[in-house]
């Protein structure tokens, strides 16, 4: 069965909206986990657009479940990580203009020093997960500098155009998937899945787990957290 991590960066946005103390992405979590998330993800970027240290230190303290700390490969923020220590440790790219992580990774352009991130946060015993392209290069890459996992980015099979498109993008996602999990790494997927095209995503049998943040959030404002996780994991789990 699939695994629902739950991103609460936009819990955050929406307060930094006022820079006020509401609505609170800790308290987010805490129902998003009562609703049967199996874990809460959460982005420190560089910029603290969002996500402030101080979350971040409060998700480590009330997380139960599973803590992933989506960052940047950059020393401050590995010195963070070695302090909080959360259970699970992404590493994307940060462009400081961008709205949301563009692409994947370039694990292979950057190789010695991913490879160097990767030892320092498992010899603290932290799950390592390297947010990639569905590209066998960057897999490769992946696999050879150790991380535990590739989460391989849906975002251009979530913004297709048409339906073609669509499935081109969802046909490298199950081949990169299998690729992955052939060289030995854990597989887990994210980025711009909604309620609607995560069901194909399902079907892949090597994706261990998901990483949704912005459609589970936006609905949660219609409806509330609590509901919008439980129909999310509803039809994940059929
Ligand atoms: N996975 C990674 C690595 C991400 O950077 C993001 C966005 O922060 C997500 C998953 C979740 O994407 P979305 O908010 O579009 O569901």
């Amino acid at each position: 069965m699939m695994r629902l991590g739950v991103n609460v960066d936009h819990i955050a946005t929406v307060r930094e909206a006022r820079r006020g103390k509401r609505p609170d992405p800790v308290a987010a979590a805490i129902v998003a986990e009562m609703a049967g998330a199996d874990g809460i993800v959460c982005h420190l970027r560089e910029d603290r657009r969002h996500i402030k240290d101080k979350d971040l230190f409060l998700l480590k303290e009330i997380v139960k479940t599973h803590l992933n700390l989506e960052m940047a490969a950059t020393d401050e923020m590995v010195n963070l990580a070695t302090e909080v220590a959360p259970d699970m440790v992404t590493l994307v790219p940060e462009k400081r203009e961008e709205v949301t992580t563009e692409g994947g990774l370039d694990v292979a352009s950057n190789y010695d020093w991913i490879e160097e991130v990767v030892r320092q946060l498992r010899n603290h015993n932290i799950v390592v997960s390297l947010f990639v392209d569905p590209d066998l290069e960057q897999i490769k890459a992946a696999a050879r500098c150790q991380a535990d996992y590739a989460e391989i980015h849906t975002g251009l099979y979530a913004n297709a155009d048409d339906l073609s498109a669509m499935n081109d993008e969802l046909e490298k996602i199950r081949s990169m998937s299998m690729a992955a999990s052939k060289l030995g790494l854990g597989v887990s997927a994210g980025h711009g899945l909604d309620y609607h095209n995560v069901r194909d995503i399902l079907d892949i049998e090597q994706i261990e787990e998901l990483n949704i943040g912005h459609a589970i959030v936006a609905k949660a404002v219609m409806v509330g957290m609590e509901s919008a996780v439980r129909e999310m994991l509803a039809i994940m789990r059929g």
